[in-house]
């Protein structure tokens, strides 16, 4: 077996030998957006450097532990602190934590994240429902040996954010009052932040938000069959459409937006 998916297991069977069993749900905090764990209840909570195999993150703003418990009803597992292409990581790295969640049973995923607004009518501080993604990686997390057991060689994309899960979105936010925007997600790999002529392409080809992260992991979710829901904090007007950029404002932002963030995600989870 390749080696990734025998330190997925490995790392799987640490985390099982911690009391966690049945998994629901699975949730990928974003920068600024790990606090939401902070409400999970019955929580245990594994430090990433003590699981087998498992990266440790380096960005600021991660707290770089697996936070496991109940929250709106649902077992969930989450991510607070994800793996970044851009610190340095291969893209076995970076989606790893899915993998691992794939071997705990995980079938729904939560992924959120912080995002540039590259559509005219966003605003910072809105949250997006990621329709569909482009990856401008330029790379694919699925490239090398393909291990048939977890998924084929060519997986379908025709649907990488789950439609039903989109409705579960849209009925939140129209409960909770709240505005929601709906769009595409670009993810490019950083760390510099986009120039204004990448965001003109970006528009061009139909993108509404962009970041660094989201894309491998859905994909390796896709690939294992994982029904994926995506929400990304608009924290900023993309590259020449505002101010100059800087991670201290995308962290004060996404931490504005949390309270409606959080509601959101819980109420998705009830739904789920
Ligand atoms: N670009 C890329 N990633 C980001 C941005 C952005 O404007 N804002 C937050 N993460």
């Amino acid at each position: 077996m390749n080696n990734v998916f025998t330190q997925a297991r490995e790392a799987a069977t640490y985390i099982e030998n911690q009391g966690i069993k049945e998994v629901e749900v699975g949730l990928i905090l974003g920068s600024g957006l790990g606090e939401l764990a902070e409400e999970i209840e019955d929580q245990v909570v594994i430090s990433y450097k003590d699981i087998p195999s498992f990266p440790v993150s380096t960005v600021v703003g991660h707290a770089g532990q697996l936070v496991y418990g109940t929250l709106g009803g649902k077992k969930v597992l989450a991510l607070q602190g994800r793996f970044h292409y851009y610190e340095g990581y291969s893209m076995d790295t970076v989606t790893f934590p899915v993998r691992v969640m794939s071997m705990l049973g995980v079938q729904s995923l939560i992924v959120t994240n912080a995002a540039g607004g590259a559509n005219t009518d966003f605003q910072p501080g809105d949250l997006m429902m990621i329709q569909d993604h482009v990856n401008f990686f330029g790379t694919n997390p699925l490239i090398g040996e393909n291990e048939e057991k977890y998924g084929p060689r060519f997986p379908d994309m025709t649907h990488p954010y789950d439609v039903e899960y989109q409705g579960f979105i849209e009925e939140a936010a129209a409960e909770l009052n709240l505005s929601l925007k709906k769009g595409v997600y670009f993810g490019f790999t950083g760390p510099t932040y986009e120039t204004p002529a990448e965001i003109r392409m970006v528009q061009t080809l139909g993108g509404d938000a962009v970041g660094m992260s989201t894309v491998p992991e859905v994909i390796v979710a896709r690939h294992a069959g994982i029904r994926v829901a995506g929400i990304s904090c608009i924290t900023n007007l993309a590259a020449g459409m505002g101010a100059e950029l800087n991670h201290e404002d995308v962290i004060e932002v996404s931490t504005k937006i949390r309270s409606s963030f959080k509601k959101l995600v819980v109420s998705l989870l009830e739904k789920l």
